[in-house]
């Protein structure tokens, strides 16, 4: 298990972390494809899993969530910040870009642009928070991409049955939600970073040749291209400077820190 940081220094002259959050451990399907393109980077991964779930909160209350994370990056001298959550991204990059002009914010959103590249035709299934679905951000995505043959999906619940890991009601779940897609649609979009985490379980479902999109690995690469024109990354690539990872919870509880490490290492 990798253990998590004691203490990552302010001093300018060291590598400055890169703050990335989510509402619970879901976002580490998100920092999991940032280091495979970012091996060489010091990361504090948040999760505030106190408040989850995100997906049915009203927006401004989300809003207040989030910026209290960034403030909590902005004195551990995050040179960026990844949102790792669909729903956070959804409700509250646009209140703090603008508020926070000098940060960098990289956020997820879900890859329905990328069935337009790569899938344009065929019958396609949205997964995302109830929040995310009704938002105007995925709104704007949806009708500029639309391919007339989508159906948007709003899992209310499904989050929370991930994040806290019963099995036997999440397949109960998804049987009760996804079973009248199944032939009906061929890609699913994992519209919340706590939804690739359960992909065996979908496919049990819908079939195995469903095709997954999910934005991450986009993301990764964006994040990459950002620090580099801005001269941000981190340049001591030695063997062994591999990546630091700084495990945080707003629960406090345990659990929620192995889960992590181990989701992360699996
Ligand atoms: N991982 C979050 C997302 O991508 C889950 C939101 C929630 O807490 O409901 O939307």
């Amino acid at each position: 298990m990798k253990k998590p940081l004691k203490q990552i220094s302010s001093d300018k002259t060291t590598t400055r972390p890169i703050g990335i959050f989510d509402s619970g451990i879901g976002g580490v399907t998100v920092l999991k494809e940032i280091i495979k393109i970012l091996p060489h980077e010091e990361y504090i991964y948040y999760s505030d899993s106190a408040n989850n779930p995100y997906g049915d909160k009203q927006d401004k209350e989300i809003i207040k969530l989030c910026e209290n994370i960034v403030k909590l990056f902005i004195e551990r001298n995050c040179k960026a910040i990844v949102i790792a959550c669909n729903t956070a991204s959804a409700k509250a990059v646009k209140y703090l870009r603008k508020k926070y002009p000098n940060m960098i914010f990289i956020a997820i959103e879900p890859a329905y642009k990328m069935v337009h590249d790569y899938a344009y035709n065929e019958p396609t299934l949205v997964m995302a928070t109830k929040g995310t679905i009704k938002s105007e951000k995925f709104n704007l995505l949806f009708h500029k991409y639309n391919n007339h043959k989508t159906y948007l999906l709003p899992c209310v619940g499904l989050a929370d049955l991930i994040e806290n890991g019963n099995k036997e009601e999440l397949e109960k779940y998804l049987k009760k939600t996804l079973g009248l897609y199944k032939g009906l649609v061929k890609n699913v979009v994992l519209g919340c970073t706590h939804y690739p985490l359960i992909q065996k379980e979908i496919r049990q479902v819908l079939g195995n040749d469903i095709k997954f999109f999910n934005g991450a690995n986009r993301l990764a690469i964006h994040l990459k291209e950002v620090l580099s024109e801005q001269n941000l990354l981190n340049n001591n690539i030695e063997e062994d400077n591999k990546e630091k990872i700084e495990f945080m919870d707003s629960s406090g509880k345990k659990e929620k820190q192995e889960r992590f490490y181990k989701l992360l290492n699996g």
